[in-house]
């Protein structure tokens, strides 16, 4: 069989590049796919209802070898026109928290618009289909498809790598794409789990357990790591085996083995005035009921029980260890063990170095016809509907460009 161009993955990237590579009557485009349908990580993101963009896209919310890779293509498809696909659909949506999308109903709004559009430019899909083998030609490539159990030749002028990344490996995450890469001499960067829990250590495991399960406004941060310093400030969750919430699993992309986070409960007072102010104005009330002015009960009680205070009247304590408590609530370092790893991360940071892609269009520079798009790629971002976009920018560079 005879293609322009096959893509490998119908996730968000895959689906889009179809959707702009393929004419009514024009050139074949086909998407192949493992899993059984098509876009299941879109099914299952946002809890179920997808942060499909963030109106706040901008390049300093991706993270790559080259940060400037990420701005052609998110400039000439931007959240805007993403947007505005979904309004052509009449899909309903909302606007949850800083410049986070969401569909009202569910994500599924998202997967019937892009199947939709991909029928109308006339790309063809086919699932639980593998690539099982595939070599460079002149113009093009010979690949073997595999559909149950019967083998396939076709070949293909542009061959689009859009099998993302390896989190999730129980939805059919392989990290094949960056196989194909190598296989091509393309350099793969160092990979890692991205948009993760945090675990603590042993001691700290011990030191939080009676937390588990509380959440409370945080800010977190991080240096020395090769993105540089970050600072977020949003929800924090302490889990049974370490820290969870937007802050963590933001900060878990800048973190590397080693180095410490700073974790800031209540970032946006200053607590130690706080508690200065409390020992003039009610120095008859115990310290962890003050506590439980500012942070979750459960929270305060076991800080203060921690520092062996929790029934002391506040004037009864020292401004000097009433600072250490402020500096442990509000400057704590921790170093984490580790992450919870690929089986829960949100994305894969790292990927196809983007050194060896043409920005505009995400082609190769040394194998004419070969696109990288979407997760896959070197470019990674912030929680909150970035990645998507990165996967829509990114499809539809490469899919206008063929
Ligand atoms: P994606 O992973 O979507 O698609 C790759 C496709 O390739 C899959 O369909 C896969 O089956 C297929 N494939 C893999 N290997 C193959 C092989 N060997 N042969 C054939 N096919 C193969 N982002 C965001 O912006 N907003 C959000 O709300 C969320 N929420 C979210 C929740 C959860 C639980 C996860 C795990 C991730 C998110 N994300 C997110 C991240 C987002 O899902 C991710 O960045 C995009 O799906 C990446 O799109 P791609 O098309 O590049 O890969």
């Amino acid at each position: 069989m005879q293609y322009d161009t096959v893509i490998i993955g119908a996730g968000a990237a895959g689906m889009m590049c179809a959707i702009h590579a393929a004419k009514p009557g024009g050139p074949r485009v086909l998407v192949i796919d493992h899993a059984k349908a098509a876009g299941e990580k879109i099914r299952i993101s946002g809890g179920g209802r997808c942060n499909f963009t963030n109106l706040e896209t901008a390049p300093d919310r991706f993270l790559s070898a080259n940060p400037h890779f990420c701005k052609s293509a998110l400039s000439r498809y931007t959240q805007q026109d993403f947007v505005a696909l979904v309004q052509r659909h009449g899909i309903p949506y909302h606007e949850k928290t800083l410049g986070q999308l969401f569909c009202n109903t569910t994500a599924q709004d998202i997967i019937r618009m892009l199947l939709d559009e991909m029928d109308k430019a006339g790309a063809e899909m086919r699932l639980e289909t593998r690539l099982v083998d595939y070599s460079k030609t002149d113009p093009g490539f010979a690949l073997t498809l595999e559909t149950d159990g019967q083998r396939v030749p076709v070949t293909c002028r542009n061959l689009v790598i859009a099998c993302g990344g390896k989190s999730i490996p129980k939805m059919g995450a392989t990290g094949f794409g960056y196989e194909i890469a190598r296989h091509f001499d393309h350099t793969v960067t160092g990979i890692r789990a991205g948009l993760v829990p945090l675990t603590f250590t042993p001691d700290e495991t011990e030191e939080f357990k009676a937390l588990s399960g509380l959440s409370c406004e945080g800010a977190l941060s991080c240096s020395g790591g090769p993105y540089g310093k970050a600072r977020f400030r949003e929800a924090v969750l302490f889990t049974h085996r370490g820290l969870s919430g937007p802050a963590v699993l933001q900060i878990s992309s800048y973190w590397r083995e080693g180095l410490p986070v700073t974790l800031a409960l209540r970032p946006d007072i200053d607590l130690l005035a706080e508690l200065k102010r409390q020992k003039t104005a009610n120095g008859k009330r115990h310290l962890a009921t003050i506590l439980s002015d500012y942070l979750p009960k459960r929270l305060a009680q076991s800080f203060a029980e921690h520092a062996g205070l929790a029934e002391r009247n506040i004037a009864d304590i020292g401004d000097k260890v009433l600072a250490a408590l402020a500096t442990t609530i509000q400057a704590r370092e921790i170093r984490p063990a580790g992450s919870e790893g690929y089986r829960t991360a949100e994305v894969t940071v790292g990927g196809v170095d983007t050194a060896g892609l043409n920005s505009k269009t995400m082609e190769s520079k040394t194998v004419p016809g070969l696109y990288f798009i979407g997760e896959v790629v070197d470019v990674t971002g912030w929680l909150g509907g970035y990645n998507f976009q990165w996967a829509w920018s990114s499809g539809w560079a490469a899919g206008t460009a063929i």
